[in-house]
């Protein structure tokens, strides 16, 4: 009998049918006992050719082990290969190696797809910088960083859903092309239709409107948490940002939750956190293989920190404390830590190390350094609103997040000031009819990734990193 679900009934089919079954490497390698006739389909990690046996690995990314198969000599053929496809059927057997569970004895090996090694910029048996992998973007998810890393991902998108679905939250297709620029910082991607697209040489904008591509779903969730209690969203936003830094990218993936029937900032910090801890944790325990090979070659601390981190409280300090702390550092920054400034990264680095290389949250930011809809703390004379930005060691700003303004005159003066009162018609409509204190934030996927693997540079941890503007995969 295999030992997954998914095996155990591929041998039961197997038990009536007289063809091989076919396994996944990862099926294979978790079976515990001998099984029948199987087929296993992937590409070739290594060939080791002896007089008497022929050693093959396969890989089909459903693990970061490969599976070993066992073979006659006289089925090595010139394009059995590093890097070629192969379905290989034969019998599934208790490995007689410590460090392998079980291996195939093949009967056949077909070569699907040969490949020139000579060309193929992976090479056998080498472990690739990241730097170099990230040249090839079309090829790069052969490597064994960047496949544990894709599985990685895709356990944390399913860890980041189970959170929200399994505490009641209503998740929601906010749209990409909107009209809002929610953050207001000017960094959006304007659409306009193409030459051929346009019925007149002056018809540039499709709806009639500016169109941008979203650099949030913060309003469209704001829109729905006037109906359910607790929304999220997970999708892709943009930013026409500098996205040569290694913490920035120009398209990426943003967690948003909203939570109405709050008035406490403190609520909108515990979900973050507990967010952060429950995907971790998920994450650690659904796939310690490819995270372990993150915390061996390239962080090599981070398993360590990680664990203590999510056994302790995140730290909070209010930006009056954090602009005090800068302003007693010994170290002398770039930019002069003064109230009224953004935080820079030189400061949030700071930050963190002051209070122990631990995410801190940051609290309470002046008001004129933030977005029209964070909700006013009416505090003087200096003026702050009920902002919350989560920093976390290597990475800096990991979550953004407010109450929001609930108040109708409030809302509609500082609307007023802006000049924006027109556009916003709809989101003052939300404040006239059963308006409730809510809040919410959003989290940087591709940063919390950054951080829990503890990679450097943000493109490693997106399937197509865009490393130049002529190479738009
Ligand atoms: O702090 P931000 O701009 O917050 C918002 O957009 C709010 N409307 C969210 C909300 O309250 N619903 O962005 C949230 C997070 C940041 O903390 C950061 O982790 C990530 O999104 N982020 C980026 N990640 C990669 N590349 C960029 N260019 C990013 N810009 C923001
Ligand atoms: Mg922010």
């Amino acid at each position: 009998m295999l030992g997954t679900r998914g095996g155990w009934q591929a041998l039961r089919r197997c038990a009536s049918l007289p063809r091989a079954v076919r396994l996944r490497v990862s099926e294979a390698l978790g079976a515990r006992e001998s099984g029948g006739e199987v087929k296993v389909q992937g590409w070739v990690r290594s060939v080791r050719s002896q007089k008497e046996v022929l050693f093959l690995h396969i890989n089909d990314g459903s693990s970061l082990e490969h599976l070993q198969v066992v073979a006659d000599p006289s089925l090595e053929n010139r394009d059995l290969t590093f890097g070629s496809a192969v379905e290989v059927q034969g019998k599934l057997v208790k490995s007689p190696h410590r460090r392998q569970n079980m291996e195939l004895q093949a009967e056949t090996i077909r070569v699907v797809g040969p490949c020139d090694t000579w060309t193929f910029p992976l090479k056998l048996k080498e472990r690739h910088p990241l730097e170099y992998v990230r040249q090839f973007p079309h090829l790069r998810c052969r490597s064994n960083t960047l496949a544990s890393l894709l599985r990685i991902r895709s356990e944390a998108t399913a860890a980041i859903h189970s959170f929200f679905q399994d505490n009641g939250y209503v998740h929601i297709h906010t749209p990409i092309i909107t009209s809002n620029d929610c953050e207001g910082a000017g960094e959006l991607f304007h659409i306009e239709t193409s030459n051929e697209a346009r019925e007149s040489a002056e018809k540039t904008q499709f709806f009639n409107v500016p169109a941008f591509l979203t650099v949030s779903g913060q309003l469209h969730l704001e829109v729905m948490a006037g109906a359910f209690t607790h929304v999220f969203t997970f999708g892709p936003t943009f930013r026409a940002e500098n996205s040569q830094s290694r913490r920035h990218l120009a398209e990426f993936y943003m967690v948003e939750a909203e939570l109405s029937f709050t008035e406490s900032l403190q609520d909108i910090m515990q979900v973050m956190e507990d967010l952060f801890k429950t995907a971790t944790s998920t994450v650690l325990s659904k796939c310690p293989r490819d995270v372990e090979l993150f915390h061996k070659y390239i962080a090599p601390a981070q398993k360590d920190r990680l664990e203590q981190i999510l056994k302790h409280k995140f730290v909070t300090i209010s930006y009056n404390e954090a602009v005090e702390i800068l302003k007693q550092a010994s170290q002398t920054f770039t930019f002069k830590p003064e109230w009224g400034c953004d935080l820079q990264t030189e400061h949030e680095k700071y930050l963190v190390k002051y209070c122990g290389e631990v995410p801190v949250f940051v609290i309470n930011y002046p008001y004129d350094l933030k977005p029209f809809y964070m909700r006013d703390n009416e505090d003087g004379p200096q003026h702050t609103v009920a902002a919350v930005d989560l920093l976390v060691p290597g990475v800096g700003e990991l979550c953004g997040g407010s109450l929001r303004e609930e108040r109708l005159p409030l809302l509609e003066s500082r609307l007023q000031r802006l000049g924006i009162t027109d556009t916003y018609q709809w989101y003052l409509d939300l404040r006239k009819y059963g308006s409730v204190p809510h809040g919410g934030f959003g989290m940087g996927f591709e940063r919390y990734l950054q951080y829990i693997l503890g990679v450097d540079n943000i493109k490693d941890v997106i399937p197509f990193p865009r490393f130049s503007h002529s190479c738009l995969l």
